[in-house]
């Protein structure tokens, strides 16, 4: 059989946040049927990158005063910690906001174009008109229109559930700018997949073996024909206006494309930027990207988490066939990660798991892979980190049953020689065969209970032939015959449980002084004579009480919060509020008091029918053009109070920082459009 040439992804995180737990156990999930394939001696191209693009991200680096670009880099950076931590081993790390993505969706796109499938449209929209930005659904509130609870998104109703479209709530408002968003027209694009051609290709492709059956059955309801003949699916808006964090639409200027469209282009992005870098070649792999991804046998599998199935069951395929490229042999779907039992995490509540707290603890790693792995199947189910599951789990099956053996068995091996044995009652074959099979199709929870389950008649084994017993004997030969056959067996768990835990068997190996096992040499005897190495201990326990502390929530950092630098003051009542009475004015003349720098003097309008004078001590912050027509707040009853320039008749209202000298600046109160000089302000 000619060698299997496989192209494996994993989805491609948003680059606005660091990993979570469920974004690892993906990686984990991927990363060991990747190590599986390699053992079969499959070459695979394994890739990830970081989803670069769209609104969020945009609008989070604004946030933080950094470019889109800078913004990303940041996060990127941090990703390396976080593989190399839990032994994932991408191949190569890009991003679609890359070079190779914007060439490769442009090009998609085209080819769309070219076989009748892009149409375009105006469509209403709300426009933040200070932003001066379409406001994406995720960034309108308002009041639901149907429980009428405040503040709830323009898609749908956290307290109710309902779901409606923006221009449905009630006093909608940006979240950007607090602005009442506008209707607007705009041109928008769409990938047509009402187009009958689309709906056909769907039926068929999605029905052979592409997809888990109860992922099938999920997306059913898109691939009945509508009366027409087209499908429930409707088009795809895939463009967005600027300002927007994207790719450019050839032709278009100003137009981006929505960041699904060139998201999973983003796995070819990353293949060819490995490809082109050499990383192939390295791998054996001579051909160019392009040929080697149009090669009909080359198999392409995207590992993806089920709240994204639409894109990669549907969207995705079809943008591949219809542009003409190869569509992906299979989408693998999985469920998410619960902790503690399906609990929301939260971090107060300190029930989540943080991976990067995991590593800090000193906890290995393979523990996690191998929890993980024990609990995963090949449906799209999800899956519960249950903490005493977790200690019991690995402290019995890995330490106490795994390699317990070979810390058991080399102590009656006479300077580490094997000699003859027999484990075919074992029948170590049919395991192996066994468990390649059961990782073929991803269901690792059954592959590792059929592992322990042979490494219950080892341990067996070695009880019953009691070896340290028969030395006493002097049957010192007896005894190391049942410890090689031990240690056979042992080399046959090594490898059954190597795509899971990679480090643990590669200190085996080098116990077992073994070329790197695989599957195709896993059950062959190491044979009598073979000498293994110095015995080393291979894992320590779990201590439940790092676990513990894995769970714990964060001490609260106690610190005394002063707000603006200065401690609140005593409490008053409303009456010895209304005591000061607050209006609106309009700076009328403003200019500088000489002999001082810090004084500025305002005729104020208060609506009274005469005009104020008022001197402030705020020209450290503004010149007096600045404020000539602005309205701002006086206190309108305060007592005349004469100065050294003059008297002044009030005071208006500014900001500033209880430090003054750490934090300089004032900032003089300006209302809202559409007050009035002489409004009260309460
Ligand atoms: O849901 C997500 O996190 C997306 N960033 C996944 C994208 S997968 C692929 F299309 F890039
Ligand atoms: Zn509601």
């Amino acid at each position: 059989m000619s060698q299997r040439k496989l192209f494996v992804t994993t989805a491609l995180p948003y680059a606005n946040g660091k990993f979570h737990i469920g974004h690892i156990m993906e990686y984990i999930q991927a990363d060991i049927w990747v190590r599986h394939q390699r053992m079969q001696g499959s070459m695979v191209h394994f890739v990830g990158a970081d989803d670069a693009h769209g609104a969020p991200i945009m609008i989070a680096a604004e946030k933080a005063g950094v470019t889109p670009q800078a913004f990303v880099a940041g996060i990127a950076a941090g990703r390396k910690e976080y593989l190399d931590g839990f032994h994932i081993r991408f191949d190569n790390w890009h991003s679609t906001d890359s070079p190779e993505n914007t060439v490769l969706a442009q090009q998609i796109y085209r080819d769309l174009k070219a076989n009748g499938l892009i149409a375009s449209k105006t469509i209403e929209q709300f426009f933040d008109p200070e932003k001066q930005m379409f406001l994406p659904d995720r960034f309108i509130k308002g009041e639901c229109p149907n429980c009428h609870a405040q503040d709830q998104y323009g898609d749908n109703c956290e307290v109710c559930s309902k779901v409606y479209s923006p221009t449905d709530l009630i006093n909608p408002y940006s979240t950007l700018s607090g602005a009442k968003p506008v209707l607007k027209t705009s041109e928008h694009f769409f990938f047509k997949l009402s187009d009958p051609r689309c709906m056909e290709f769907l039926k068929q492709w999605t029905a052979s073996g592409t997809v888990q059956p109860e992922v099938l059955n999920k997306i059913s309801e898109w691939l009945v024909p509508g009366e027409d003949g087209t499908t429930a699916l409707g088009d795809w808006d895939i463009s967005r206006d600027a300002p927007y964090f994207g790719i450019e639409i050839p032709d278009v200027p100003g137009k981006y494309f929505y960041v699904w469209l060139d998201a999973p282009v983003g796995y070819l992005a990353s293949l060819k930027n490995y490809f082109d870098k050499g990383g192939a070649k390295a791998a054996g792999e001579n051909r160019s990207f392009e040929e080697f991804i149009a090669d009909p046998a080359t198999e392409q599998y995207h590992f993806i988490g089920k709240d994204i199935i639409t894109f990669h069951t549907l969207f995705w395929p079809a943008m591949l066939y219809f542009s003409g490229r190869k569509t992906p042999n299979a989408i693998f779907v999985h469920g998410f990660l619960t902790v503690n039992n399906g609990e929301k995490m939260s971090k107060s509540r300190g029930t989540g798991l943080d991976p990067l707290k995991y590593l800090s603890l000193g906890m290995n790693p393979e523990w996690l892979r191998y929890y993980i792995a024990a609990k995963l199947n090949g449906r799209n189910e999800d899956i519960d980190f249950n903490p005493e599951d977790f200690v019991a789990r690995v402290n019995s099956d890995l330490v106490g049953k795994y390699v317990n053996i070979a810390s058991r068995a080399v102590k009656f091996l006479p300077g580490g020689k094997l000699v003859a044995g027999d484990i075919s009652s074992l029948q170590p074959g049919k395991l192996v065969e066994r468990v390649q099979s059961l990782y073929e199709s991803r269901d690792y929870g059954k592959a590792l209970r059929e592992v322990m389950a042979f490494a219950d008649e080892v341990n067996l084994r070695f009880d019953a032939a009691a070896p340290w017993k028969l030395v006493k004997e002097g049957k010192g030969d007896e005894a190391a015959k049942a410890c090689s056959e031990c240690i056979e067996a042992f080399k046959v768990l090594t490898a059954c449980l190597k795509p899971v835990l990679p480090e643990l068997a590669a200190q085996a190996e080098a116990f077992l002084q073994c070329r790197p096992l695989d599957w195709s040499h896993a059950a062959t005897p190491l044979g009598a004579g073979h000498q293994v190495g110095e015995y080393k201990h291979l894992m320590q326990r779990v201590d439940a009480k790092v676990v513990d502390s894995l769970f714990e929530a964060p001490e609260p950092v106690v610190e005394k919060v002063v707000p603006g630098g200065e401690e609140i003051a005593p409490a008053i009542t409303i009456d010895d509020f209304a005591k000061i009475d607050l209006r609106i004015a309009k700076i009328v003349e403003c200019k500088a008091v000489e002999g001082s720098t810090k004084l500025l003097q305002l005729t104020l309008d208060a609506g009274e029918g005469r005009m104020r004078n008022v001197f402030s001590g705020i020209a450290s912050a503004y010149k007096p053009e600045e404020l000539v027509g602005k309205l701002t707040v006086l206190v309108a009853n305060l007592a005349p109070r004469k100065m050294k320039f003059g008297v002044s008749e009030g005071m208006v209202l500014a900001a500033s920082h209880g430090d003054e000298k750490a934090n300089p600046g004032i900032y003089v109160l300006n209302p809202w459009p559409g007050a009035t000089p002489g409004m009260r302000v309460r």
